[in-house]
């Protein structure tokens, strides 16, 4: 079975999505590490509840240093035996942007979680681009980290409608929703072998 880690910054809701699925699921992945940039994350009290293992790589010790900051978060996953072969890395609300050396290390093994419809409004702040847009629909996405910024490889999409009434924490509200459906089901894919990737496409099998 392969060994999960998951690296958060603040609530962590996805992630707790993630782990109550593994286990009411039953989905083949041991939750081996949870890690966070910032000590006082919410989401490190309810890993914590759930019996997961933490810990705290803060990286307002790291300023200018971001190398280094990245290879303590690969020493810590190895050290939990989050390897690339062995491995899955979720970015659950991770504000961080993470080096290119330790996304080639775990090349294909890195998947995140971003509140729109890639690759409209990648970045900062998508629900409020997507307002501000006047975009009808929004969503959310599962995808592979490459070198870019939120442009990897999309697993899976959560569709939501924008409606006239809708404000920017509506349909914030309502794209988490739709989080917590598609990202357990995009670790479960991976887990039980699922996925392949053939240039920028995924193929889900049966
Ligand atoms: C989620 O909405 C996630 O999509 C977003 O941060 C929130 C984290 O919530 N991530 C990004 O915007 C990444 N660019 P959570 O801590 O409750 O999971």
């Amino acid at each position: 079975m392969k060994n999960l880690g998951i690296l958060i910054s603040g609530r962590g809701s996805n992630m707790e999505s993630i782990l109550k699925a593994i286990k009411k699921q039953k989905i083949p992945i041991n939750p081996a590490i949870v890690i966070s940039n910032k000590s006082n994350a919410k989401g490190l009290a309810i890993a914590k509840k759930m019996g997961v293992q933490t810990a705290v790589i803060d990286s307002s010790k790291y300023k200018g240093r971001r190398l280094q900051f990245d290879e303590e978060i690969i020493s810590t996953l190895r050290k939990y035996n989050v390897t690339p072969t062995n491995g899955l890395v979720c970015l659950a609300g991770f504000m961080r942007i993470i080096s290119p050396h330790f996304i080639k290390e775990y090349k294909n093994k890195i998947l995140n979680i971003h509140p729109a419809l890639l690759p409209a409004f990648p970045g900062l702040d998508a629900q409020k681009q997507a307002m501000e847009f006047g975009a009808k629909y929004s969503g959310c996405t599962v995808h592979f980290v490459d070198e870019g910024v939120d442009t990897g490889p999309i697993i899976i999409q959560g569709i939501v409608e924008i409606g006239n009434k809708d404000t920017e924490k509506t349909l914030t509200k309502k794209i988490l929703i739709k989080e917590h459906e598609i990202y357990p089901k995009a670790v479960e894919l991976f887990a039980k072998k699922k996925l392949s990737i053939k240039g920028r496409r995924v193929r889900i099998s049966s």
